[in-house]
C-alpha cells in the first residue's frame, strides 16, 4: 500500500508529531482530546494522507475501538507516551461521544476492550427496527451463499440461485439498510449476517432487512461464515475475527457468544481481515497485520510481524496449530537516522480467508509482501499447509524482494523504508482450487501485479502466469476473483494507474513514481487449465454522483472505474461492482454486459429508517446472491478511499423489486 507523494506537505509534519514529547503538565486537568489530535494524529487524518482513514471515518468508530487501538492496536506506536485519559479524550473529541472509564489505572498499558453485551453508545446511522414476529430457525436451502466464496474451495460461486438468467434484467432494489463500513454478508436460507466498522454484527431477515438480532462491540470486518454444527444450541453456528485477534463464535440463531479464542498473535500490529474457516471440527484463521502503517514512526523498530494461519478447534476455539509464513530468524539489521534499532525479516500478511482441500489434507493461503530490505521467501507467496498439523507441504513465493511500508513513494521517505523498494504486489484474494475437465485441480491465484497463476496442488509448481491488469500497489487483482464449471473470472482494479492518467492530463506528475504501465480497470475471463484469456471487458466510462469521496478532491471530480471488488459467480452470469458505484452482470461465455445499475445515482430511505442515504463505491469482497436476491454494500471504504461516504448502503436486489 502505498502513501503518494500528493501528501508531501503531510509527511513532514508526521515527522515533527513524532517527535513531539507528550504534552506535559495534563496531570490534573482533562486532557484536551482536540489538541492532542492536533499534535499526534492529525498530520495523517486531517486531512487523511495515503490509506489513512480521514476524520470523519474515525469519528464513526465507537470510541473504546479508538483507544483500543491507539493502545494495543496499530496506532499503538503513534501514541506512545500517552496517559489511557489522554487517548480518551482523543476518542471522545472525535467521536463526539465519552469513552468509559478503564478498569485499571490511567496509565495502565493495556485497555480492557469492552464487555460483551456491554451497552454501547449508539452511532448514528439509523434505528435497528426488531422484526415484529419471533425469528422463524434458520433453514438451509440450496440456494444458500454461507461463506465468503460459498464453498471450500473458495469459488464464489452459487450454482443455484434462485435467479435465472432470464430475471437479471428486471432486477430492482427491493430494501435497503445503512450501515457504517459494511463487510460482506452471507446468507442462509431467509437469515442474513453481516458485521461493520462501527462494531455491530447484524442477524437481518434476507427478504425485509429488519433486524432478528444484534450483537454490539463486535471489532470485525471479516465475512461471518454460517455453519450447520452441533457445537451451538441452535444448531447453527458463526465465528468472526475481530480486530484484536481473537476469534469468536457465536449461536447463528440467537447471537449468543459461545466461546472466544485465545489471542492469536502477541505481537500488537496483527489484526485478523480474512474470515476463518470452517472445515469438519477445525477452524483456519488467516493473521494480518497493519504494521505497514505503524512503521511511518521512525521511533518504531520496523519490523517483527510475521503472517500465520492457525488452526482452532471448533467447539473450543482452543489453538491446534499456529504456523508462521516468515520462518527465517528474526535479528537486528541497521539504526535509523533517528536512533532507532531496526529489525527483520518481517512481512507475510495473510489478508484474505484460506482456502480447503480435505481430499489432500491441505489448507492454502495467500500471503502478502516483505516489511524490510531483508526479503522472506514466506511473502508473496501461496503457501500450502498439512490440516492436521500445520506443517508447511510447499511454498511459492512469485515476487521475491517485494520490500515495502507505507510513505516509502513520497519525496519526503519515511525513515524506516526498506533500502531496496518492492512494488506491493501483495495476494489479496484467496485462492481456489479448480477442477479441470480431465479431472486434474489446479490452483488458482491472483496479485496485486495484475497477474493471475495457475498451480499444481500437490506441489506449488507454476503450471501458468497470465497478466490480466498493469497492476498496482492497490492491484491489479485486489480482493478477489470467480470461477464457474469453465471458466475463471478475475477483477482488475489498476486504480493507481487511472489515478496517474488523470492527473497526466492536468499536467501534474504522477502519484507513484513510476507507473506500472496503463490502467486496464475492467473484466477478464480465463482458462483455468492454460491460463489463456477468453474474454476481457474493458470497465466502462459511466457516470458516478457520490458524495464525500476524497478521492475527487485530487482527480477533479473525475469517476474512477477501478474492479478492484471481488465478483461472483452463477450459472451464465457474473456480479460485478466498481469504485464509481457501478454494480453490473456479465454474460458468462461472452462477457457481454447483460444488466447495470448506478448505486449512486438515487439515494435510499432505508429499512432503518435513514432518509436519502446516498450510495458510493463498491469494493471489497463483493456481492452475494443467494435465494432469488442479490446483496451488495455501495459505500464501501476502501484502502483507496474512494467512492466511500462513510456509511455503506447495503442493497437488496430482487425480480422486480418484488
Ligand atoms: C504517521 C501517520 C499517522 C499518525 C501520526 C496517526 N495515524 Fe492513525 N493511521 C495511519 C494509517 C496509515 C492508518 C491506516 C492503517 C492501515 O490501514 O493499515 C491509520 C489508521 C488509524 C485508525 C483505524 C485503524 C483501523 O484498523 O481501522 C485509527 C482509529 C487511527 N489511525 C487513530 C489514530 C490516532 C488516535 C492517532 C493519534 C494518536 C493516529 N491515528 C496517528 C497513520 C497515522
Amino acid at each position: 500500500m502505498k502513501l503518494s507523494n500528493w501528501i508531501a506537505a503531510g509527511a513532514a509534519l508526521i515527522c515533527a508529531a513524532a517527535f513531539a514529547a507528550p504534552l506535559a503538565g495534563h496531570a490534573q486537568a482533562a486532557p484536551d482530546g482536540e489538541a492532542l489530535f492536533n499534535t499526534r494524529c492529525k498530520a495523517c487524518h486531517d486531512p487523511a494522507i495515503g490509506r489513512a482513514p480521514n476524520r470523519s471515518a474515525l469519528a464513526v468508530l465507537p470510541p473504546g475501538q479508538i483507544v483500543e487501538i491507539a493502545t494495543t492496536g496499530p496506532m499503538a506506536p503513534m501514541a506512545v507516551g500517552l496517559t489511557q485519559p489522554e487517548k480518551q479524550a482523543i476518542a471522545a473529541y472525535l467521536t463526539a461521544r465519552p469513552v468509559a472509564a478503564p478498569a485499571a489505572g490511567p496509565d495502565a498499558h493495556a485497555a480492557p476492550p469492552p464487555a460483551r453485551g456491554a451497552p454501547q453508545p449508539p452511532v448514528n446511522v439509523g434505528v435497528d427496527v426488531k422484526c415484529a414476529a419471533a425469528a422463524p430457525p434458520i433453514r438451509e436451502t440450496a440456494a444458500d451463499w454461507p461463506s465468503v466464496g460459498v464453498d471450500a474451495s473458495s469459488r464464489r460461486f452459487q450454482r443455484n440461485p434462485g435467479l435465472t438468467r432470464a430475471d437479471i434484467g428486471k432486477l430492482k432494489v427491493k430494501w435497503a439498510f445503512a450501515m457504517t463500513g459494511g463487510g460482506m454478508p452471507t446468507v442462509v436460507g431467509d437469515w442474513l449476517f453481516t458485521t461493520n466498522r462501527s462494531g455491530k454484527f447484524y442477524a437481518l431477515d434476507a427478504r425485509t432487512g429488519c433486524v432478528r438480532w444484534l450483537v454490539e462491540g463486535v471489532a470485525a470486518r471479516t465475512t461471518p461464515m454460517i455453519v450447520k454444527t452441533a457445537i451451538s444450541p441452535s444448531g447453527w453456528a458463526t465465528f468472526v475475527g475481530e480486530r484484536n485477534r481473537t476469534v469468536h463464535a457465536f449461536d447463528a440463531q440467537t447471537g449468543q457468544e459461545l466461546w472466544a479464542s485465545p489471542q492469536l498473535e502477541a505481537n500488537p500490529v496483527g489484526t485478523i481481515t480474512g474470515t476463518p474457516i470452517v472445515s469438519g471440527h477445525q477452524l483456519f484463521v488467516p493473521m494480518s497485520s497493519g504494521e505497514e502503517g505503524a512503521a511511518t514512526q521512525p521511533t518504531y523498530a520496523c519490523c517483527s510481524f510475521r503472517g500465520s494461519l492457525s488452526a482452532l478447534d471448533l467447539a473450543t476455539g482452543k489453538v491446534q496449530w499456529k504456523t508462521y509464513v516468515v520462518t527465517e530468524p528474526l535479528r537486528p539489521t541497521r539504526k535509523n537516522a533517528a536512533g532507532t534499532q531496526l529489525q527483520g525479516p518481517a512481512g507475510g500478511a495473510i489478508w484474505s480467508a484460506p482456502t480447503v482441500d480435505p481430499k489432500r489434507g491441505l489448507v492454502y493461503a495467500a500471503t502478502g509482501d516483505s516489511f524490510t530490505e531483508i526479503d522472506t521467501k514466506g511473502a508473496d507467496a501461496i503457501v500450502a499447509m498439512d490440516m492436521a498439523t500445520g506443517q508447511v507441504r510447499w511454498s511459492h513465493q512469485v515476487t521475491p524482494n517485494d520490500n515495502f511500508i507505507i510513505g516509502c513513494n513520497a519525496p519526503v521517505r519515511g525513515l524506516n523504508c526498506p533500502t531496496t523498494l518492492g512494488p506491493d504486489y501483495d495476494f489479496g484474494a484467496s485462492p481456489i482450487l479448480f477442477r479441470l475437465p480431465s479431472g486434474k485441480d489446479v490452483l488458482l491465484s491472483g496479485q496485486k501485479s495484475g497477474a493471475a497463476y495457475g498451480m499444481d496442488p500437490d506441489t506449488g509448481r507454476l503450471i501458468w502466469t497470465t497478466k490480466v491488469g498493469s497492476g498496482s500497489a492497490l492491484g491489479g487483482i485486489e480482493w478477489g476473483m470467480a470461477a464457474d464449471d469453465r471458466r475463471l473470472y478475475v477483477a482488475v482494479s489498476d486504480i493507481i494507474n487511472i489515478f496517474d492518467e488523470i492527473v497526466a492530463k492536468q499536467g501534474k506528475p504522477p502519484f507513484e513514481g513510476e507507473s506500472s504501465g496503463p490502467a486496464r480497470p475492467g473484466l477478464s475471463a480465463l482458462d483455468p487449465a492454460t491460463g489463456k484469456v477468453l474474454w476481457r471487458t474493458p470497465a466502462p466510462n459511466a457516470p458516478c454522483h457520490y458524495a464525500g469521496d476524497r478521492s475527487r478532491d485530487y482527480t477533479a471530480g473525475i469517476c474512477v472505474n477501478a474492479q478492484s471488488a471481488a465478483p461472483s459467480a452463477i450459472p451464465g452470469v457474473i456480479f460485478s461492482g466498481a469504485t464509481d458505484g457501478w454494480f453490473r452482470a456479465y454474460d458468462a461465455a461472452s462477457g457481454k454486459i447483460i444488466w447495470q445499475h448506478s448505486t449512486t445515482a438515487q439515494t435510499y430511505d432505508t429499512v432503518n429508517q435513514v432518509k436519502g442515504q446516498p450510495g458510493g463505491g463498491i469494493d471489497g469482497l463483493g456481492p452475494a446472491v443467494a435465494g432469488g436476491m442479490v446483496y451488495v454494500m455501495s459505500g464501501f471504504n476502501g484502502a483507496s478511499r474512494t467512492g466511500g461516504n462513510g456509511v455503506n448502503v447495503l442493497l437488496a436486489y430482487s425480480v422486480d423489486g418484488r
